[in-house]
């Protein structure tokens, strides 16, 4: 065959699986009200790069990504996408998308380098303030998440962050700091990105900084994986309700914006159909997001985690329940896959698949067969009813609360044998949000009060402990030479943001005159 006929061939198969996979998953465009906001998201560590610029300090990633061995091809957040250089073109391609909203994360030891301990670094501020003021002027509203993993190192190693409650005054001081210097502009504010990784990950199988863990787990230096978890959890749970109090008091009235926090929230389907296992899909959710979002909406623990983990919960003061009267005003569901849940309670634990204390064993694979589609991250899965499902459950169990998918994309796997145009042509990832989509277009018709979507990320970037090994972005990243270029799902974006006629935010020059004002 000639070349010509190739490509041609190339094209018209490219062309006959989109159409396929538009037309499997019926994605309408009139299916979402004009005020949805539909967006990209990124985190401050994954894209920023500038790791030592504008007297920022060096956070927990910092140090953890430079210590050998941790990260799987060695990359750290040091450069990443250089977004702090080039926040310009990234909110031209945004533009280019035509979404309503960005979901972006400050980073902490940019605007607090030392945490309560240190003065507030008012060029940290002005980046974030340049940032809000050129998204506004496109008509994006800013969706900011004030702390998505990233914390200053020094308050790891003056108290010990999480394990310590004096994270809930630094955590209310920076938050304080945020709704002061960018609320007039900012209208929804998330407090934590997956508390529930951080706590997990922290300090259960310690992969994550600190890299706290103890037997059977392995490879820490410290800590009780029995216990530092809840605690961890129960400090974040506590600096939550400390920065929502802060918002509610002194800053919601005038600013008139909105609070939430963000889970990490697969959807578990019983491995077989039988009562062990429809329980074991129960305590896995409850263990994932009902440990978080119960304290802050209903006062305590959620009932399936108390009868296992009994003691080892630590327990609300008087003080805290008042605190966490502040609730949130909506929930952030960051959903990608869906897994088979088997219940280990009355069966021995398999270690390296079961989930802590749930005692529930997870797996893509029944009888030889993935649950859907694999893709690059491991245990991600295309199963597009998952998204249904697990926002009907949050519809449930939290009685309609307001909800936002802030996060849902398709990993690739990247490495120098995988050629460029293949990772353009990511017909695949196209697929899986456009089912994806539809998939939550079901859950809006059945009543839940779905408010925003986000697409995880704009940009390919810095995956934790994968590195730069797996690509989420739908604009592919050249780390040469930090070159953009849209794959083929940005395309579909832009196509599809412009049959969905969503309102787009006048736009606005943000604040003129700007001063800093801080906490007194
Ligand atoms: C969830 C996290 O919030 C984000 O940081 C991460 O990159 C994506 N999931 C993909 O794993």
């Amino acid at each position: 065959m000639k070349k010509k006929q190739v490509f041609f061939l190339g094209v018209s198969v490219w062309f006959l699986q989109l159409i396929s996979s538009l037309a499997s998953c019926g994605l309408d465009h009139t299916q979402f009200p004009p005020s949805f906001l539909f967006g990209t998201a990124t985190s401050s560590y994954q894209i920023e790069g500038a790791y030592l610029a504008g007297n920022k300090s060096l956070s927990n990633w910092d140090v953890f990504t430079h210590l050998p061995g941790k990260i799987k091809d060695g990359g750290t957040g040091d450069v990443a996408d250089d977004h702090y250089h080039r926040y310009t073109e990234d909110v031209e391609l945004m533009h280019y998308l035509g979404v309503n909203s960005y979901r972006f994360s400050i980073s902490w030891s940019r605007i607090l380098p030392r945490g309560r301990f240190g003065e507030v670094n008012t060029i940290g501020i002005e980046f974030y303030n340049k940032l809000i003021d050129a998204i506004l002027l496109k008509g994006i509203q800013p969706f900011v998440t004030l702390n998505h993993y990233d914390i200053p190192q020094e308050l790891e190693d003056r108290y010990g962050s999480w394990l310590s409650p004096q994270i809930q005054q630094d955590y209310g001081y920076f938050a304080e700091v945020c709704f002061k210097a960018f609320g007039d502009r900012v209208k929804y504010w998330t407090t934590f990105n997956e508390p529930n990784v951080v706590a997990k990950y922290g300090y259960l199988s310690g992969t994550y900084p600190p890299n706290h863990c103890s037997s059977p787990e392995g490879g820490c230096k410290s800590g009780d994986s029995a216990i530092e978890p809840y605690l961890a959890a129960h400090n974040i749970i506590l600096s939550h309700a400390t920065a929502a109090s802060i918002y509610r008091k002194s800053y919601q009235v005038n600013q008139s914006g909105m609070i939430g926090m963000v889970m990490s929230s697969a959807w578990y389907v019983p491995f077989r159909n039988t009562p062990t296992d429809r329980s074991a899909v129960q305590r896995a959710l409850a263990f994932d997001n009902a440990w978080f979002l119960d304290p802050i909406i209903y006062g305590d623990y959620p009932p399936e985690m108390r009868q296992i983990v009994g003691s080892r919960l630590p327990i609300f003061s008087s003080d805290d329940k008042e605190k966490l009267k502040s609730k949130l005003d909506f929930i952030g569901i960051n959903h990608y896959t869906t897994l088979y849940a088997q219940d280990c309670l009355f069966s021995q634990c398999n270690f390296s698949t079961s989930r802590g204390d749930s005692f529930v064993q997870t797996t893509g694979e029944r009888d030889g067969l993935p649950i859907g589609d694999p893709t690059a991250m491991p245990d991600f899965y295309m199963v597009p009813y998952g998204m249904e499902k697990i926002i009907m459950y949050f519809k449930e169990r939290y009685n309609n609360t307001p909800m936002f998918i802030t996060e849902n994309g398709y990993s690739q796997a990247s490495n120098k044998d995988v050629p460029m145009q293949d990772l353009l042509n990511d017909t695949a990832r196209i697929e899986y949000l456009t089912c994806y989509l539809d998939s939550l277009a079901m859950a809006v018709r059945h009543g839940a009060d779905v408010r925003g979507y986000f697409i995880w990320s704009l940009l390919d970037n810095f995956e934790w402990l994968y590195g730069y090994t797996l690509r989420f972005g739908i604009y592919y990243v050249d780390y040469n030479t930090l070159e953009r270029t849209p794959k083929q799902s940005a395309v579909w974006y832009h196509k599809f943001l412009n049959g969905v006629k969503i309102l787009k935010q006048k736009p606005s020059q943000g604040r003129v005159g700007r001063t800093l004002h801080l906490p007194s």
